[in-house]
C-alpha cells in the first residue's frame, strides 16, 4: 500500500514538473519577427531590408544565446539608423542606451566610459539589472575612429569597447554588469566606403540601391572593406552582422510625410484637427516639402525644420484666436513663405 502510494505521489510530482516545464516554455513565448518588422515599417520609410536583417541580428541575439550580435548599421545621416532600433527596442522592450564614440577621447577616460555606458543602461532598465544585462547600447560615430587617429582618440577607444563586444564582467559600485549578453549596434556613415567596394567589385561608381535586394555576401560590405577604410581589425573581427541602410530619395521623404507615424507634417494636421481645424492642400505640396528638405545627407533630418517653418505662423494665428476657425488652406507657395495660407 504504501509503497504503491509512494510511486502515485512520484508520479504526481513528475506530472507536475512536466505542466510546469510546459509553462516555462510558454512564458517565454517568441513574438513573431514579421509582427514586430511590419510594425516598425510603419515608422521607418524606405529601409525594409536593413530592417529585416537588423530585426534579424537582435532575434539571434535574444534567442541563439550562444551565438553572440555586435551589429554595425552603416548609412548617412538621417536615414533612420538610431530611430530603426529605437523602435525595434521598444518593441521587445528592451532597454537601450545611445552613446557617441567621438566623447570617449581623453586621455585615461576611455576605461571608465564603457562603465558609463553599463550605467547608462541600467538607468534606462529603471535599476533593474537583469533587465540591463539583456539590453542594447548603440554607439554611434564610430567611424570616426578609425586607426589612422593618434592616441587614445582611436584605435585604442576601439579596443577599450571591444571589452564590452566580448562579454566581459564588469565591477561596476555596487553590481557585477555581466556584458555577454548585451545587444552591441554600432552605427556610423562611413563616407566613402561605397568607393572601396566598388572598386572590389570592379564597378564604377553606382548607387546604393543598385545593392539593395542583392542578397549576396559580394555585394554586402565585407569586414575587408572595412579594415580598408581604416578601423583596425581586431574590432572588426568581432563584428558579426554589417548592415547598410539606403540614402532617401525624395520619393521617400514624399512617403515618410504621407504615411510614417513619425511624420511632423500629420502630427501638425493632428494637433490642428484636435482644435476642429481641418487642414486642406494639394498632395503636391508634399512633394514641394520634400524637395526643400533634400539637402545633401541630412535624410528626414530636415523635413521637422520645412514642416515647423510651414506651420509657424499658423499656429500664432491659431492661438491669437481659440476657437475661431475651422479651416486651414494651405497654398503651395507656403514653403517658401509662411504667411501663404488661409485661415477660416
Ligand atoms: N527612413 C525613415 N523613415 C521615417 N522617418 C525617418 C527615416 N529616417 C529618418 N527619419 C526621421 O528623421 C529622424 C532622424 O533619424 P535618425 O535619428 O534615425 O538618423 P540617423 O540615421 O541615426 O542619423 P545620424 O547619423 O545623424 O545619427 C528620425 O527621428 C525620424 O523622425
Ligand atoms: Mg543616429
Amino acid at each position: 500500500m504504501a509503497i504503491n502510494k509512494n510511486v502515485e505521489s512520484a508520479l504526481e510530482a513528475k506530472r507536475q514538473l512536466a505542466k510546469e516545464a510546459k509553462h516555462s516554455r510558454k512564458s517565454e513565448r517568441i513574438t513573431p519577427i514579421q509582427l514586430i518588422e511590419q510594425n516598425v515599417q510603419e515608422y521607418i520609410v524606405g529601409q525594409d531590408v536593413a530592417i529585416r536583417r537588423i530585426l534579424t541580428a537582435i532575434y539571434r541575439s535574444l534567442y541563439f544565446k550562444s551565438i553572440k550580435s555586435n551589429i554595425l548599421v552603416i548609412g548617412s545621416s538621417g536615414v533612420g539608423k538610431t530611430e530603426t532600433l529605437k523602435q525595434i527596442a521598444k518593441r521587445l522592450n528592451i532597454p537601450y542606451t545611445e552613446e557617441d564614440a567621438t566623447k570617449y577621447t581623453q586621455e585615461g577616460y576611455y576605461g571608465k566610459s564603457v562603465e558609463d555606458m553599463l550605467i547608462n543602461l541600467i538607468v534606462a532598465s529603471q535599476y533593474d539589472l537583469q533587465k540591463a544585462q539583456k539590453g542594447m547600447i548603440i554607439i554611434d560615430e564610430i567611424d570616426k575612429k578609425t586607426g589612422d587617429e593618434k592616441g587614445v582618440s582611436g584605435a585604442k577607444v576601439l579596443k577599450s569597447l571591444l571589452k564590452i563586444i566580448e562579454g566581459t564582467k564588469y565591477k561596476l559600485d555596487d553590481c557585477i554588469f555581466d556584458t555577454s549578453q548585451l545587444i552591441i549596434v554600432f552605427c556610423g556613415a562611413f563616407d566613402g566606403l561605397e568607393k572601396i567596394r566598388d572598386k572590389r567589385l570592379g564597378q564604377g561608381q553606382i548607387g546604393f540601391r543598385q545593392y539593395e535586394n542583392k542578397a549576396t555576401l559580394q555585394n554586402r560590405f565585407t569586414k575587408q572593406d572595412l579594415v580598408q577604410y581604416g578601423m583596425p581589425e581586431e574590432f572588426v573581427g568581432r563584428i558579426d552582422t554589417i548592415v547598410e541602410m539606403n540614402k532617401l530619395q525624395k520619393e521617400d521623404l514624399v512617403q515618410i510625410l504621407k504615411k510614417s507615424r513619425l511624420s511632423i507634417f500629420k502630427r501638425y494636421q493632428r494637433e490642428l484637427r484636435n482644435m476642429g481645424i481641418s487642414l486642406r492642400y494639394n498632395p503636391k505640396l508634399l512633394e514641394l516639402i520634400a524637395g526643400r528638405s533634400l539637402h545633401l545627407d541630412t535624410g528626414a533630418r530636415e523635413l521637422s525644420n520645412t514642416v515647423n517653418y510651414i506651420f509657424e505662423d499658423i499656429i500664432y494665428n491659431v492661438m491669437a484666436n481659440p476657437g475661431s476657425y475651422s479651416e486651414c488652406r494651405l497654398f503651395f507657395e507656403i514653403v517658401d513663405d509662411n504667411t501663404r495660407y488661409k485661415l477660416s
